[in-house]
């Protein structure tokens, strides 16, 4: 197809085209469970071969990966319903086409994401005037300058954090407890077991061979990210929405089934506390 603009990430990065490939997949369905027809024109506008490198979308991966989605759109939409101008800051975003889901008309929005992602971004979306794109690796603090924290910050890392190391996660949430007093930050997680599945480069769901995720984390370990930093002032699960057939009806139940409890994704949701005055060196 004439006009189309040629993809060519790999590794990490070209995870982007993979959760996009499955949205779309979900999306261009007439019962979805998450519109977006942004990301179905994209699939279409993107030359890369989809279905060889990535066998075809499975419907039950493509809803699981849309009610991730779906989960995330539903804490920005409260931020936002809350801090109407403030900041939603989306770490390692990729392809994600959650601002034209979400958008409230006076929000600002900073993409984060590695060159080659982020040059891909730009070239196939039309960013308007409240959006802005940061070619910046999210373990480096620089993408926090310029980021106002009086009109509110939420930091969304949709599908990323799986791929850092578990010292980096840490030093990422403290970084961000530390800039963003008042703020929220809201993450997907895999669990230690799925983790330990991809390190020893087994297939991963649906068949594709994701890239190895170096970080994982149970249930139980949530209330551990509290010591990451002393702001960090609440730590609560964000519930999977219910979808479609018989993943739609597990996914906001599997905390209660004995062989997923432990073993599942996670949404979880981080609420950062004015800095303690110890920190902040104020009387
Ligand atoms: C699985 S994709 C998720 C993309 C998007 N958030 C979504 O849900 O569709 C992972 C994304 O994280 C980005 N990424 C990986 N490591 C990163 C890092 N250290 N800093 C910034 N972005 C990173 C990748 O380039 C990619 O866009």
């Amino acid at each position: 197809m004439p006009g189309r603009v040629k993809a060519d990430l790999k590794g990490v990065p070209e995870t982007a085209l993979w959760t996009l490939y499955h949205r779309a997949a979900e999306a261009a369905r007439p019962d979805t469970v998450l519109p977006d027809p942004r990301a179905v024109q994209l699939l279409t506008e993107i030359e890369f071969p989809f279905r060889e490198r990535m066998g075809a979308a499975r419907p039950w991966l493509a809803q699981a990966i849309a009610l991730r989605a779906l989960g995330f759109d539903r804490v920005v939409r409260a931020f936002l319903a809350d801090r109407p101008d403030g900041t939603v800051v989306a770490l390692g975003e990729g392809l994600e086409t959650q601002f034209w889901r979400v958008d409230n008309g006076r929000a600002q929005w900073v993409t984060v994401d590695l060159n080659g992602p982020l040059a891909l971004r730009k070239r196939v979306l039309p960013h308007g005037a409240r959006q802005r794109l940061v070619a910046c690796d999210a373990r480096d603090s620089q993408w926090m300058a310029d980021i106002d924290p009086s009109r509110g910050v939420l930091v969304t890392a949709q599908g990323l954090l799986m791929y850092l190391q578990p010292a980096q996660v840490t030093r990422l949430i403290a970084a961000c407890a530390d800039a963003f007093p008042g703020g929220t930050m809201v993450f997907d997680t895999v669990s230690r077991r799925f983790s330990t599945r991809t390190r020893t480069r087994t297939k991963g769901p649906g068949g594709h061979r994701l890239p190895p995720m170096p970080w994982g984390m149970d249930a139980v370990d949530r209330d551990l990210l509290r010591q990451a930093h002393p702001a960090i002032s609440e730590v609560s699960e964000v519930p999977l929405p219910a979808g479609r057939g018989f993943i739609g009806y597990l996914a906001p139940r599997a905390a209660a089934l004995p062989l997923l409890r432990t073993d599942r994704p996670l949404i979880t949701r981080l609420r950062f506390g004015a800095a303690p005055a110890s920190l902040t060196g104020q009387p």
